[in-house]
């Protein structure tokens, strides 16, 4: 990989400094972890799969004019975006009891939420990302009502349309996390727009017959053939990379 400025490293994703100004480079490592990093280890071929499937989702909700931070996908485990201002806060999308939600209101998994619930979570480690309410984000000053009202519009635009398209590969869209971003255009407007990305990672996704879990909760509880899920979402997508989902050199330019 060639030198270039490091501007932050997460669990799963490094982003890097772009080739012009306002754009960054997302690298996706194949590095798991749970449980607020309680848990961690690797899944292999994990970067790619999530490069891929992330670049798929994004653009599809591109055409039906959600507005997004990505680019392009540049190769195997890099995607170009256009640099953006987190907003501190997850926004989490729940059409059927998983998770946290199970636990916190004693639901057993699996149960259908009477409409889609969104809930927002402070970005903050060190307090185990808590879930606050409209009231914390704007007392606190995480984000404007405005940037609220744009982040709970276009959460549930984009439940409706990823639901629908999960629905038609035979896959449940349980619930998921989405990050938001201030995009500031070169006139000084700015939008909110959908950034980092949408993946097994941030997904919970059954399968519609078995309800078999394809997601990282594999991963969380240890119940194998992740790498396997992984893999089968993309399949089903229609996006596995021709003979798995290995590294490949890109081709070389032949004059
Ligand atoms: P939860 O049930 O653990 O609150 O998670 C809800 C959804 O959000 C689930 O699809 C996993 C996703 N999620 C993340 O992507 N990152 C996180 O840090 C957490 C806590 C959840």
């Amino acid at each position: 990989m060639p030198r270039r400025r490091r501007i932050y490293e997460g669990k799963a994703k490094i982003l890097f400094e772009g080739p012009e100004p306002g754009t960054l480079v997302q690298y996706f490592k194949d590095d798991a972890s749970a449980f607020n990093r309680k848990k961690t280890g690797t899944i292999t071929g994990k970067g790619v799969l999530n490069n891929r499937i992330s670049e798929y989702l994004m653009v599809r909700l591109g055409e039906i004019g959600i507005p997004t931070h990505f680019v392009r996908r540049l190769n195997m485990r890099e995607q170009l975006v256009r640099e953006v201002e987190i907003i501190p806060i997850e926004v989490v999308v729940r059409n059927v009891a998983a998770g946290s939600m199970t636990k916190r209101f004693n639901l057993p998994e699996g149960t259908p939420l009477p409409r889609s619930i969104v809930e927002y979570y402070y970005k903050a480690d060190e307090l185990d990302d808590p879930l606050v309410s409209e009231e914390h984000i704007t007392a606190f000053g995480w984000a404007a009502p405005q940037d609220i009202d744009d982040m709970l519009a276009l959460a549930l635009r984009i439940n409706d349309f990823l639901g629908g398209l999960f629905l038609g590969v035979n896959l449940k869209l349980i619930d998921f996390k989405l990050e938001f971003g201030r995009l500031y255009e070169e006139n000084g407007d700015m939008r909110v727009v959908l950034a980092d990305e949408i993946s097994p990672d941030s997904c919970r996704l059954w399968d519609l017959e078995t309800d078999k879990k394809l997601d990282k909760d594999r991963f969380r509880h240890d119940m194998g053939d992740v790498e396997e899920a992984y893999q089968e979402v993309a399949r089903r997508l229609g996006i596995l990379p021709e003979g798995g989902p290995g590294d490949h050199k890109a081709p070389e330019m032949v004059q």
